[in-house]
C-alpha cells in the first residue's frame, strides 16, 4: 500500500553571504538544519541588484562531497585550476563531483539583471570522497519535462518522475532532483524512493504538501523536510507554486565539516586542509 510523506519539519532560510560578497538565502545547513543526510547545503540567490552577485565565487576549493547547480535566470561562468570551463545559463544544471579535489570560481556573466538560482551540496560516502573529479554540465535543453498531472510539470534533472529519467547519471546517492511546477487548484502524486532522505523546498508561490489531513501549506521561501514513505501528494489553491523536490539516499557515516571540505573524521579535514595549502589537493585532477 502507498504510504504518503508527509511534513516532519519546516524551515526557513536565512540570509547570509558567500564567496566574495554574494548576498543569498541559505535554507539548508544552517543552525535551524544543520544537515539532512546526505544533503548539507541549499543556498538560493536571487538578485536584480548587481551589487549582491557581482562579486561572485573566485576561487576557492571543495573537497569530500559534490556541488550541484541549478539556475533559473542569468548566467555563471564556471573555471577549474585545470582549465575545465563552461558558461551556467538560464535553465541549466551542473553537478560537479569534487571527489578528493576541485579549485574553482563561479562568476557572474552578466553585469544586471535577475540572476536567480540554486546551489546544493550532496555528501559522498567515505569510499568515494576520494574519487577523481567528475563534471556533468546539463544544457538546458537537455534536462526533460514531465507532465505529472493535469496543470502539473517537472524538469527532471536527476532520477525519475512521470517516466523520464533526468540526464545525471551515475551518482552514489541516487538522487531524486526535480523543479516541480503548478498551476493553480491542481493536485499531483510524485513518486519518492520509501528510505531516502527527501525534502521539498518551495520558491514561489504556495503549496499543500503531504497527503490527506496532514498536508500542510507550505509558502516560498520554507523548505519542508519529509518523513519517510513512497510517494508525495501536492496541492494548490488559488496561487500557483514551484518547488524544488531532493530526495537521495542517506549515508549514515559520521560528518566532519570545515567550509569546503566534508569528510569523515577531523584529521581528514586536517589533510585537506594541508592538501590545499602545498598544492597537493587539485593535483593529478
Ligand atoms: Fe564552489
Amino acid at each position: 500500500m502507498a504510504t504518503d510523506r508527509q511534513v516532519t519539519r519546516v524551515v526557513t532560510g536565512q540570509p547570509t553571504s558567500d564567496g566574495a560578497g554574494v548576498r543569498l538565502t541559505r535554507v539548508l545547513g544552517t543552525p535551524q538544519l544543520d544537515h539532512l543526510d546526505p544533503f548539507l547545503l541549499l543556498d538560493e540567490f536571487k538578485s536584480d541588484r548587481p551589487g549582491d552577485y557581482l562579486a561572485g565565487f573566485p576561487d576557492h576549493p571543495h573537497r569530500g562531497f559534490e556541488t550541484v547547480t541549478y539556475m533559473l535566470a542569468g548566467a555563471m561562468h564556471h573555471r577549474d585550476h585545470v582549465g575545465n570551463e563552461g558558461e551556467l545559463v538560464a535553465g541549466s544544471a551542473q553537478w560537479m563531483t569534487a571527489g578528493r579535489g576541485i579549485v574553482h570560481s563561479e562568476m557572474p556573466r552578466q553585469k544586471d539583471g535577475l540572476m536567480w538560482g540554486f546551489q546544493l551540496w550532496v555528501n559522498l560516502p567515505a569510499r568515494n570522497k576520494m574519487t577523481a573529479p567528475r563534471y556533468q554540465d546539463i544544457p538546458p535543453e537537455k534536462i526533460p519535462e514531465a507532465e505529472l498531472a493535469p496543470g502539473v510539470r517537472a524538469r527532471v534533472i536527476a532520477g525519475e518522475a512521470g517516466g523520464v529519467r533526468g540526464p545525471v547519471e551515475g551518482i552514489v546517492t541516487q538522487p531524486l532532483y526535480l523543479d516541480v511546477r503548478m498551476e493553480p487548484r491542481s493536485r499531483v502524486t510524485v513518486a519518492v524512493t520509501p528510505g531516502h532522505a527527501a525534502f521539498a523546498y518551495v520558491y514561489e508561490g504556495r503549496a499543500a504538501l503531504g497527503g490527506g489531513a496532514n498536508a500542510q501549506d507550505i509558502a516560498a521561501g520554507r523548505l519542508a523536510v519529509l518523513g519517510d514513505g513512497d510517494r508525495l501528494e501536492a496541492v494548490t489553491g488559488d496561487a500557483p507554486a514551484r518547488f524544488l523536490l531532493l530526495a537521495a539516499r542517506p549515508l549514515r557515516e559520521p560528518i566532519a565539516r570545515y567550509g569546503p571540505f566534508v569528510m569523515n573524521t577531523r584529521e581528514e579535514i586536517a589533510q585537506a586542509v594541508e592538501d590545499y595549502q602545498s598544492g597537493k589537493l587539485a593535483s593529478g585532477v
